[in-house]
């Protein structure tokens, strides 16, 4: 199953209502909100509060991305405004499985993401307490920048780990997707696709979410 989750940073937050329901009308599956604290990346975004806005306008899975130092803080707080996945950097959390436990303990799924620069192998020990694995494929911080392809290779050792060790997470990727690669990263053994501007940004959200729906 494959899963298209539009990121609401390239919403327009002057009617996100709005441009939510288009984005469902073309086919979204997940909801992806970007949590930024102008520390960890920097850009400042949402917190709690948007999270709990984006759960009244809709029933669809609320896939948090944080990125912020320190989350163990605020994870109640997300777990509360109603986010079903929980996603931490691997390089901002020192002590992982406390942390995925935390998030379990909540009520959510426990996600863990990692930047560009780091590798799969990061991972090996921790995969099996994660439900989702989410591979960056831009430096976090900001929409709308290009994918960077080298990633791409982690998509496809977090994709084998899983298999040889009969794992069942799923595997995200996070920026830069377009119509123009989506298919490529699909191949590569990705489950959810985050789009933010080639969602939001395109000029028609319904026609766009449909495109990239029909090529995952
Ligand atoms: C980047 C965020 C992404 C971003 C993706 O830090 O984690 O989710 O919204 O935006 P696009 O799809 O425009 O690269
Ligand atoms: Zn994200």
């Amino acid at each position: 199953m494959k899963f298209l989750a539009p990121s609401i940073l390239s919403a327009d937050f002057t009617k996100l209502a709005d441009d939510l329901n288009k984005t469902i009308e073309g086919g979204a599956d997940w909801i992806h909100c970007d949590v930024m604290d102008g520390i960890f990346v920097p850009n400042i975004s949402f917190g709690p509060m948007i999270v709990a806005a984006v759960n009244r306008i809709t029933g669809l899975t609320k896939d948090v991305h944080l990125m912020i130092k320190n989350p163990d803080a605020l994870i109640p707080e997300f777990a509360k405004a109603g986010a079903d996945y929980i996603t931490v950097h691997q390089e901002e959390v020192v002590h992982l499985h406390r942390t995925l436990s935390l998030i379990k303990s909540c009520g959510a799924k426990a996600g863990i993401a990692i930047n560009p620069a780091t590798p799969f192998s990061t991972l090996t020990d921790i995969a099996e307490y994660a439900d989702l694995i989410l591979v960056m494929t831009v430096n976090p911080g900001f929409g709308g920048q290009s994918f960077i392809s080298s990633c791409l290779k982690k998509i496809e050792q977090a994709a084998d780990f899983r298999e040889k060790n009969n794992l069942n997470y799923l595997i995200e990727v996070d920026g830069g997707i377009t119509s123009m690669n989506i298919k490529e990263v699909s191949d590569a053994g990705c489950d959810v696709f985050v789009a933010g501007s080639s969602v939001f940004s395109s000029g028609n959200i319904i026609e766009s979410t449909k495109t990239l729906k029909n090529l995952i």
